[in-house]
């Protein structure tokens, strides 16, 4: 199982005084040295963290298996189409939001969608669709020609006890609903280490995408330490 590394947040500390440092792209060694497969950035419209010198340098790192996130605008389709990184993740995106708050809705937008992974994938960039563990959702990801779903698990993550079990059990569903279409199952948001194991115990998901939880841990235990403690739940 890989694992990704959302490195967003070290932007924003950056951002928040305008300095030069910290400079997101100095993790991209600690990352990979102590786990991690490939290291994800979300370019937001507002440009609050990951600025546009930030992905360009991701994207020429050599041999960096990138994946993009990245709103569904004409904007960032044209930048990814001409960064063309390993992989990209489409997700919703408001202006307001503090964070990603809910899947994409690709049946509602299919057309719209399925022109954008039209474009990403003819650039040679896999394309993986951020959704709720809904069937509709992932049956209309399939049907647009995307190649990965990325499960979001924010709400698991949020929620507790029964409900939290019940989130589970949709994402279990998810998972086997997504592979048998053939598509390549992800998942991502809110993990924790208390909280990934259950999500590590779905045979089908050979991904997670984590940022808020590693940044935290690395405050108090260095970046290298917080990554390989992740790994290390994700192997166990
Ligand atoms: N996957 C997607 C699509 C996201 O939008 C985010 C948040 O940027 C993550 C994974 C990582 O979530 P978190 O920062 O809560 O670990």
């Amino acid at each position: 199982m890989y694992l990704g590394v959302n490195i967003d947040h070290i932007a924003t500390i950056r951002q928040a005084r305008g300095t030069a440092y910290p400079d997101p792209l100095a993790a991209v060694p600690i990352c990979l040295a102590a786990g991690a497969s490939s290291i994800t950035a979300h370019l937001r419209e507002d440009r609050r963290h990951i600025q546009d010198h930030d992905i360009e340098r991701l994207a020429a790192t050599p041999g960096l298996h990138l994946n993009m996130e990245m709103g569904v605008t004409d904007e960032m389709v044209a930048i990814c189409e001409r960064l063309k990184p390993v992989a990209c993740c489409l997700v919703p995106e408001k202006r307001e939001e503090l964070t990603t708050e809910g899947g994409l809705d690709v049946v509602a937008h299919k057309a719209r969608l399925a022109a954008a992974v039209a474009r990403l994938s003819a650039a040679g960039v896999r394309v993986s669709m951020f959704i709720d563990p809904i069937p509709a959702q992932i049956r209309a990801s399939r049907d647009i020609g995307a190649a990965v779903v990325e499960l979001h698990t924010g709400h698991y993550a949020n929620l507790t006890g029964e409900a939290q079990a019940r989130e589970l059990l949709a994402l279990t569903a998810g998972a086997k609903l997504a592979a048998d279409a053939g598509l390549i199952v992800h998942a991502g948001h809110g993990l924790t280490l208390a909280n990934t194991p259950a999500i590590c115990a779905l045979p089908e998901v050979e991904e997670l995408n984590i940022g808020h939880a590693i940044i935290a841990d690395a405050i108090f235990k260095g970046l290298h330490q917080a990554v390989a403690d992740f790994k290390a739940v994700m192997v166990r």
